[in-house]
């Protein structure tokens, strides 16, 4: 394919994979595509040794790396910057009861209490959560994320939840590195474009992880009328060929694309969290504050329904929330209880319903992308 993102990061797809795993990332950028790591679940220290590999192994194919800036925190709004202290600050701030909800809830399920063990036996995604629980929510743990990203030869820096500042961007573009930010509203893209971000993610009600309220179908036209002639990726329930055509259709350059990578050969998802993607139907997913404070589309479990109950303290902040989550997380990994078990996915988790190789489901992609334009365009010339 030729088009203007194809040229500017000199891929042969306009699809751009998030993913919290180098293989999955490296995976997609040797198939054509454009691998990126989010960087929230590592240090600074495991960062770099991640990108390290990716270098290591991605055949000299461009990539990018994922940051979370929100902009509006619990630590922002504490007015707290010291990244080594933090863990310890925040946790001060979350309220007896809370962590007695959490411990009943997890009670209830037959979760045994917490033990020195429960780190080590997590093992994927809630792993790798782990630590003072903090992660790069914070905003001092993601300029630290930054400086480490901008360190390797990354061709795009990305951020959700709120573009990064404006010295990290004017350091990636001198690096000529490209910015894009996600959004979930009009207006965010607008203030994005004019903060210097290069792309705008537009990210629509149906995504996994953090989405807002408006639909890609909606939010995507809006947003490439509102911010032309910056390229727009769509996101949010593209997981198939006939899904990029829309998005295309819709104005988008390209796709960016998150829960289908979920389970990917390539992916280190743990086999119980696998067994339920490869299971569930878009209703079984939903848009809680249970796991990190802000609405995030995820699995819906007995921990998503925990909070909904009318017994639940009420969700927390960012990061806050995710602190209890993480905790709670370590010690039902480590019991093996199926019931609360989550991940974050998107609604396309219906047809997420068997492992394919990452460049299977690029290849596929583009196969359907292909088919369908034709489709497309035989009946207009048939007209
Ligand atoms: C498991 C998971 C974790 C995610 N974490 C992040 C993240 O850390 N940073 C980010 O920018 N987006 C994150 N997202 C959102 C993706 O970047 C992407 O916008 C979204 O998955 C697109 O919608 P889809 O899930 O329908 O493909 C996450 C998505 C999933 C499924």
């Amino acid at each position: 394919m030729q088009n203007r993102l194809c040229e500017m990061f000199g891929i042969e797809f306009p699809i751009f994979a998030f993913t919290h795993c180098r293989d999955v990332a490296a995976a997609v950028s040797k198939a054509g595509g454009m691998g990126v790591l989010g960087a929230l679940a590592f240090s600074p220290d495991q960062l770099e040794l991640e990108l390290k590999w990716v270098d290591e192994h991605v055949d000299g194919k461009p990539y990018g790396v994922d940051v979370v800036m929100p902009v509006k925190s619990a630590d922002r709004d504490a007015g707290l910057h010291d990244p080594g202290a933090l863990g310890q600050q925040l946790r001060g701030m979350i309220s007896p009861e809370h962590w007695q909800y959490v411990d009943k809830v997890l009670a209830q399920y037959g979760v045994p209490p917490a033990s020195e063990d429960d780190s080590a036996a997590a093992g994927g995604y809630a792993g790798d959560m782990i630590g003072d629980g903090v992660l790069g929510w914070a905003e001092s743990k993601g300029a630290q994320q930054i400086d480490v990203a901008l360190a390797h030869p990354i061709t795009l820096l990305a951020s959700a939840l709120g573009p990064p500042p404006a010295e990290a961007i004017e350091r990636a573009h001198a690096q000529g590195v490209k910015v894009a930010a996600l959004i979930g509203r009009k207006e965010q893209a607008v203030r994005d474009v004019q903060t210097g971000v290069d792309i705008i993610i537009a990210q629509g009600y149906e995504a996994g992880g953090h989405t807002g309220e408006v639909a890609s179908m909606v939010l995507i036209p809006d947003v490439v009328d509102a911010i032309a002639p910056v390229p727009v990726l769509a996101a949010g329930g593209v997981g198939s060929g006939r899904q990029m055509a829309a998005a295309m259709a819709l104005g988008a350059d390209g796709v960016w694309t998150g829960s289908v990578w979920l389970t990917v050969a390539e992916s280190d998802m743990a086999p119980p969290v696998m067994e339920k993607l490869l299971a569930a139907e878009s209703t079984d997913t939903v848009r809680s504050r249970s796991m990190t404070g802000k609405p995030a589309r995820q699995l819906r479990t007995a921990w998503t329904e925990a909070w909904e109950s009318p017994e639940s303290p009420g969700t927390l902040s960012m990061p806050l929330q995710f602190i209890l989550w993480s905790y709670a997380m370590r010690r039902i990994t480590a019991a093996g209880n199926r019931e609360l078990l989550g991940m974050p996915v998107g609604q396309i988790v219906s047809r997420m319903n068997k492992v394919r190789t990452a460049k299977e489901v690029v290849y596929e992609m583009i196969e359907e992308y292909i088919e369908v334009t034709e489709r497309m365009n035989k009946e207009l010339a048939d007209a």
